[in-house]
């Protein structure tokens, strides 16, 4: 969501004759876009900013400025802490960053506004130059405060845009080359809901109505979506997924934990049981689904027991891909008022076991699909080997093969695959 943010606030200062530079020496004004998600994401944010000050020292008319969850959670504590920085701008302010840099170039004043504004949503169709694959945010900002998370905090109530919306700025980017759109949102699933935190009952689903709609834009080759609450999967959604052949067969489901009395202190809406069973009923729709999720370790209270009922959930499942958290108490989010019972040595050692069972399944699946063939989004040259391309399967394997006079980014080629890595798979096109 930063990323796509960031791109919109990009897009607005180049549509007004500014350009973008790659590097931080040549730049006249310096955006940071933040995460609070984790201490420690804001603890590299302050780092970086922070040596911008001797940036700054060299060139004083330099204009810095902070943006998204950070800029929201710390507001003008901000200014105080980094004397050298210009303005703080909220979550739901950062639709006016251009007009923020050109106030402060006039009037060299320093400058925050952390107010929430829903308004901001409207300016969220601005897009850099999209290649082959472009994000969309459909929602913004989140109900469902589970408790260790800022994320309702910094970045408000739950919005849904309109479909129409969506739709038009799906069909003006697929109409300038993008062949595959990433819709983004807390929860997806919850789109169109109103903000009402009840999973919808069954025959109903405003984001299976959204993925109908965008899977009949012709030119348009593949659609995901990140992430959605497993609640929210009912019969009308797992229908959908499975009759929109563009919308990729790949998942990625938070569990964040396999224990139910973690769940619950977490304040997730689901049982490990409930889980298992959405899963099942996804792949009994869709036998190829692949999934990915999210765990957090080391939650006040997490016993060794309960751990290991998120280790053997995860093996269970099969998880292709995971982000492991270990657990960091934000200000604010009702966990913090728990105490941090794990030690960091132990959230470690969690950490790193689930992260070489990942490693072992992974190197099991990949190797299951030798022999293949597979649907391949062309995505281009490989960063490791420049005489290869790089293309993604709709599962969300990455595969590595030799290109041919005829491939051209964006095209989706069959591919034989002939060899499996660690993370990523090899093969020819066919
Ligand atoms: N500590 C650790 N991980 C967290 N996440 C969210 N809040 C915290 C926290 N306080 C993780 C969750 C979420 C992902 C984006 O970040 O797993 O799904
Ligand atoms: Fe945070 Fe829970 Fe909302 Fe995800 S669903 S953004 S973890 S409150």
């Amino acid at each position: 969501m930063n990323e796509r943010d960031s791109e919109a606030v990009g897009a607005t200062f180049i549509k007004a004759g500014h350009t973008l530079c790659n590097i931080e020496e040549d730049a006249d004004v310096l955006l940071f876009n933040t995460c609070s998600v984790r201490d420690a994401a804001e603890r590299k944010a302050k780092g970086k900013i922070g040596y911008m000050r001797k940036l700054k020292l060299r060139k004083p008319q330099l204009i810095i400025g902070v943006m998204g969850c950070m800029a929201q959670r710390l507001g003008e504590k901000l200014l105080d802490e980094l004397p050298h920085l210009d303005f703080v701008l909220g979550t739901g302010q950062i639709h006016k960053a251009l007009e923020t840099v050109e106030k402060i170039a006039a009037e060299r004043s320093r400058f925050h506004d952390t107010a929430i504004c829903p308004e901001e949503i409207d300016m969220l169709g601005a897009h850099g130059e999209n290649s082959w694959s472009a994000q969309i945010a459909i929602t913004r900002g989140c109900n469902r405060f589970c408790s260790y998370c800022i994320v309702p905090y910094v970045r408000g109530r739950e919005v849904s845009r309109s479909l129409d919306s969506i739709i038009s700025e799906a069909k003006m980017l697929v109409a300038s080359g993008v062949k595959e759109i990433l819709l983004l949102g807390q929860n997806v699933a919850a789109y169109g809901l109103n903000g009402d935190i009840r999973p919808p009952a069954d025959g109903h689903s405003p984001f299976a109505e959204l993925l109908e709609a965008l899977n009949e834009i012709s030119g348009l080759e593949r659609i995901r979506y990140t992430s959605p609450y497993v609640s929210y999967f009912n019969d009308r959604l797992i229908g959908a997924l499975a009759h929109c052949s563009k919308v990729c067969h790949n998942i990625h489901l938070p569990l964040q934990s396999g224990s139910d009395r973690i769940l619950q202190a977490m304040n997730r809406q689901y049982t490990a049981q409930s889980y298992r069973e959405k899963v099942a009923q996804l792949r009994d729709a869709i036998p190829d689904l692949t999934f990915s999720t999210d765990v957090i370790v080391g939650f006040p209270g997490e016993e060794e027991s309960d751990f290991q009922l998120t280790r053997d959930l995860m093996n269970e499942v099969g998880f292709e891909q995971a982000f492991i958290f270990k657990y960091s108490p934000r200000p604010g989010a009702k966990s913090a008022l728990l105490s941090d019972t794990v030690s960091e040595e132990e959230k470690l050692r969690r950490n790193n076991i689930l992260l070489d069972d990942l490693q072992l399944r992974i190197s099991r699946k990949l190797a299951a699909l030798n022999g293949s063939i597979q649907e391949v989004l062309c995505e281009g040259v490989s960063t490791r080997n420049k005489s290869r391309w790089t293309g993604r399967t709709g599962t969300n394997f990455v595969v590595h093969f030799e290109p041919d006079a005829a491939v051209k980014t964006g095209d989706l080629r069959k591919v034989r695959i002939t060899r499996s890595g660690n993370v990523s798979l090899f093969g020819e096109l066919c």
